[in-house]
C-alpha cells in the first residue's frame, strides 16, 4: 500500500513571517491519513524544521547540487539540506529545465547524489501544450523518465510528480482520463524497468493548478498518489481542504 502524500511547493515565495502558516497547517493536521510535506525556499529550510519539528508535517528542498562540495556559488548540496533538517528534495522541476537549462542528464546526477545522501527525491516529468497537441506526451515522459531517474531508484526514495507544464499556475488542469492515461503510462514504465515490487511502490503526485475545488476529482484517478501544490500551498487555509481530499480519496 502507497500512503498518500500531499506535497506543497513554495517556489520563491515566503518569508519568516509566513512560518505561522506552517505552524496553523500543523495544528490543522496532528494525525494525518496521508504524508505532508512542505518545500519552502533554501532560507526557510532550518526554521521550517523548527516551526514542524514534533508535528506530521517534513520539510524538504526545491533543489540541490549534483556534487557534495565545492566551489559551485549559490548552490546548495545535499548533506546542507539534510543538515538543515530536510528530509526531501524537489529535483527536475520544469521552472528548473526551462530558467536554468537544467538536462535529463543533470537532473539523474543531482537524483542519485541525493539518494545516496538519503534524501527521497521528487523528480518532476511534465509536458508542453505544443508536445500535447502534437500527442507526444507521452513519447516526452518516458524520455524525461528514463533519462532523469537514477538506477538506484527504491519505493522510498523516489516519487514522480507528473506536472504538465500548461496546467502549472495557469488555472488549466488536465481532465480525470488525461492524468490517468500519464499515470498509468508512467506506472508501467518504472515497473518495466524496476521491477513489479519497486515500480508499484513508487508514489505518483499530480501538479498543476490543484486547488481545494477540483482536488477530489484528481484524487479518484487511479495511481495518483497525492499532490505537488505550487500556489493553494502557500497558505493552511487553501492547503488544509486539499490535505483533507487527499485523506477522504482512500
Ligand atoms: P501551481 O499549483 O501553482 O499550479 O504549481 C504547481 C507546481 O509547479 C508545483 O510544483
Amino acid at each position: 500500500m502507497r500512503r498518500k502524500l500531499a506535497a506543497g511547493n513554495w517556489k520563491m515565495n515566503g518569508t519568516g513571517h509566513d512560518l505561522s502558516e506552517l505552524a496553523a497547517l500543523a495544528r490543522a493536521h496532528p494525525d494525518p491519513a496521508c504524508d505532508i510535506l512542505i518545500c519552502p525556499p533554501a532560507t526557510l529550510l532550518h526554521r521550517a524544521g523548527e516551526t514542524t519539528a514534533d508535528t506530521a508535517i517534513a520539510i524538504g528542498a526545491q533543489e540541490c547540487h549534483a556534487e557534495e562540495s565545492g566551489a559551485h556559488t549559490g548552490d546548495i548540496s545535499a548533506q546542507m539540506i539534510l543538515d538543515a533538517g530536510a528530509r526531501h528534495v524537489i529535483l527536475g522541476h520544469s521552472e528548473r529545465r526551462q530558467n536554468h537549462g537544467e538536462s535529463d542528464e543533470d537532473v539523474r546526477a543531482k537524483a542519485r547524489t541525493a539518494m545516496s545522501a538519503g534524501l527521497t527525491t521528487i523528480i518532476c516529468v511534465g509536458e508542453t501544450l505544443a508536445e500535447r497537441d502534437a500527442a507526444n506526451t507521452l513519447d516526452i515522459i518516458g524520455g524525461q523518465l528514463s533519462g532523469s531517474v537514477p538506477d538506484t531508484a527504491t519505493g522510498e526514495n523516489l516519487v514522480i510528480a507528473y506536472e504538465p507544464i500548461w496546467a502549472i499556475g495557469t488555472g488549466r488542469v488536465p481532465d480525470p482520463a488525461q492524468i490517468g492515461e500519464v499515470h498509468g503510462f508512467i506506472r508501467s514504465r518504472l515497473e518495466r524497468r524496476f521491477g513489479a515490487g519497486v515500480g508499484r511502490s513508487v508514489r505518483l503526485l499530480y501538479g498543476g493548478s490543484v486547488k481545494p475545488d477540483n482536488a477530489a476529482d484528481i484524487f479518484a484517478v487511479p495511481d495518483v498518489d497525492g499532490a505537488l501544490v505550487g500556489g493553494a500551498s502557500l497558505k493552511a487555509a487553501d492547503f488544509s481542504p486539499i490535505i483533507t481530499a487527499l485523506e477522504a480519496s482512500g
